[in-house]
């Protein structure tokens, strides 16, 4: 049929999800369809605290240094402030995002790559482009209306916004990557939990220049404590830089049982200066918008051919930041996954570890950003504002915090204790990075997940037991220094062993021939393919030196082996041969 156009993954949706996944698939070497509804990227800031793991994932793809030179870095992120407004006093500051100096060792020591601030309208024109240049073909003005399904692949009807015409795009996979209110996810009827809705929240974007307010403690966020601040919104009123120190967006809550209200340029330069707290501060609105509070998360990400990532599977409020990078490590799961089965390596059940493997982050993820919002409510209560009638009481209320009586002393002292909580949405270290997986494509090695000693959500613990994320650690030689995870690119499986365990290297060979998937060999030691600069490695490796750690595309590990075995060979084959299903 000469109507109908082919491809093997169609993506619907340019968001965080959708591009980063066309680029993964572009990479890859995927011939891939990306088709979008409106005629370019995201229109608002949206999100921006971009953490370690979505950095390696773009250094894995060469792209760091472009978001790089786009974003506000992470030396000027983390001075949060809680304010009764920003030109009025200060309640507290929190060093966020591993900013504090006994917090940015573990930062440092955890990753090639430290967190930035990069809004979505930067952001997605970097994933967009680089997806496009790598051979994806971009559809603007393109809307999904329908699929259906059999057993050999997805015909799509689109809608050319353009013309006003439909054709049908015939594809072997569709992702579903269009956002909160996915249709396609509709369509294939995932099951969900929670709610959507259960709280109003208003967007204002603006333009002024409050840099001597604010430059003295660069941050990205600045939580303004006044009356309304708690109703509705995302714990606390916010002001929230953009490009420093002149572009701005407000986050403030309405009752969302109450009619939406109606925003107004004045209404909303009103909002602005309140925040601020300058009554005559000159300010240029450029937009406002509504939004719901979620609290959803899918059950399931796949219905046959058919898959969901990205907001589409996971819809929370901003706290923690992890939105747009949540969408990005689905992304970066699932891609290397189909195109393993597209070109035969995998079979076809490594499809299902996606669900496996990604559903439970959804769920953590959206109960840790709507826990961090609730969580403000301890501060609220320890300044004694929950329940205040008035702006004259809830000042007041505030104002106590300075007295010198045995009130005024347990007063600051719950202050400190409710501040404290808020590392865990802005220091929240373990969340970002420790995320572990349990699926077929994980092939244990008879140890138990070690016992974290420190709390799994502030603090990620390196390990190599299968599952984590692949330590990192500096390696290399006297011309060149390397992450651990540069070692292991996205294209293939890499197996790093060290100076004894050079069996495995004619291992990895003959498992690449017999099962015809790139399984790399790294040793790491002194005079070999890498040494191991500064002794980290040896610390990190759980494994004695002539053990190995497979190390899957998307830098989990998939399994280890504490040392050579008789056959490592066999070890290794049955290893990457239950990865991949292909039993
Ligand atoms: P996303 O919603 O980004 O993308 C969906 C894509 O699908 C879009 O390209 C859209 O055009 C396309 N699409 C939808 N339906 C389609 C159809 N039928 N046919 C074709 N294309 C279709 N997060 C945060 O951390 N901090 C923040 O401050 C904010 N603020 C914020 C404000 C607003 C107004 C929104 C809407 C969202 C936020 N977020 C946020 C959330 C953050 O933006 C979100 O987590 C990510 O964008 C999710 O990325 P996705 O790619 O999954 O969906």
């Amino acid at each position: 049929d000469s109507s109908v156009v082919y491809t093997d993954v169609l993506i619907v949706g340019s968001g965080p999800a959708g591009s980063s996944a066309a680029l993964f698939l572009s990479e890859l070497g995927v011939p891939n369809i990306m088709i979008t509804k409106y005629r370019w990227t995201a229109n608002t800031p949206r999100a921006h605290i971009t953490n370690q793991r979505t950095m390696e994932i773009f250094r894995d793809m060469g792209i760091e240094e472009q978001v790089l030179a786009d974003a506000t870095p992470h030396a000027m992120i983390g001075d949060t402030v809680f304010c009764t407004s920003i030109a009025g006093e200060e309640i507290g500051r929190i060093l966020s995002w591993g900013t504090h100096p006994a917090r940015h060792a573990d930062y440092e020591l955890a990753s090639p790559s430290l967190n930035c601030d990069i809004p979505q309208t930067y952001l997605e024109p970097i994933l967009v482009k680089n997806a496009t240049v790598r051979g994806t073909q971009t559809q603007f003005s393109t809307e999904y209306l329908s699929h259906r399904q059999d057993p050999e692949g997805v015909s799509v009807r689109v809608l050319n916004r353009l013309t006003g015409t439909e054709y049908t795009i015939r594809a072997k996979y569709l992702i579903g990557a269009d956002g909160a209110r996915s249709k396609v996810a509709a369509d294939i009827g995932l099951p969900y939990e929670g709610q959507m809705d259960i709280a109003g929240s208003m967007n204002i974007t603006f333009k002024a220049d409050i840099a001597a307010l604010v430059g003295h403690r660069p941050s990205v966020l600045y939580w303004v404590l006044q009356p309304g601040s708690n109703i509705g919104g995302i714990g606390a009123g916010l002001v929230r830089m953009v490009r420093p120190w002149n572009e701005w967006l407000i986050v403030w809550g309405f009752d969302i049982n109450d009619e939406p209200p109606a925003v107004t340029d004045e209404a909303a330069a009103q909002i602005v200066r309140n925040l601020i707290g300058v009554p005559d501060l000159e300010v240029e609105i450029t937009g406002t918008s509504l939004w719901g509070n979620n609290e959803q998360y899918a059950t399931r990400l796949q219905s046959g051919r058919v898959f969901c990532a990205g907001d589409a599977v996971h819809k929370h409020p901003p706290s923690n930041g992890l939105g747009s990078n949540t969408s990005i490590q689905d992304s970066y799961n699932l891609a290397w996954k189909i195109a393993a089965v597209l070109t035969g390596q995998a079979g076809e059940a490594l499809l299902e570890t996606y669900t496996a493997e990604r559903a439970p982050v959804a769920k953590q993820i959206v109960t840790r950003a709507n826990q961090s919002g609730r969580e403000f409510g301890q501060l609220f209560a320890a300044l004694g504002i929950d329940k205040a009638e008035s702006a004259e009481q809830m000042h007041a209320l505030i104002e106590s915090r300075k007295d010198t009586t045995a009130e005024g002393a347990a007063k600051r002292q719950a202050i400190q204790a409710a501040m404290e909580i808020k590392n865990y949405e802005f220091n929240a270290h373990g969340v970002e990075l420790g995320q572990h997986y349990n699926s077929s494509a994980i092939v244990g090695d008879g140890t138990t997940r070690p016992v974290p000693a420190r709390d799994p959500e502030l603090y990620y613990e390196a390990s190599t037991h299968p599952g984590g994320r692949l330590p990192h650690a500096w390696v290399g030689d006297s011309s060149r220094k390397l992450s651990t995870h540069d070692l292991a690119p996205y294209g293939q499986f890499t197996l790093i062993t060290g100076t004894t365990g050079q069996d495995w290297t004619t291992a990895a060979h003959k498992v690449s021939d017999r099962l015809g998937v790139t399984v790399g060999a790294v040793v790491i030691g002194p005079g070999q393919d890498v040494t191991d600069l500064y002794f980290d490695w040896a610390k990190l490796r759980g494994v004695t030196e002539d053990g190995a750690i497979l190390v899957r595309p998307d830098k989990h590990v998939g399994w280890r082996a504490d040392r050579l075995p008789a056959d490592p060979e066999g070890a290794l084959y049955q290893a990457v041969a239950t990865i991949l299903n292909r039993e």
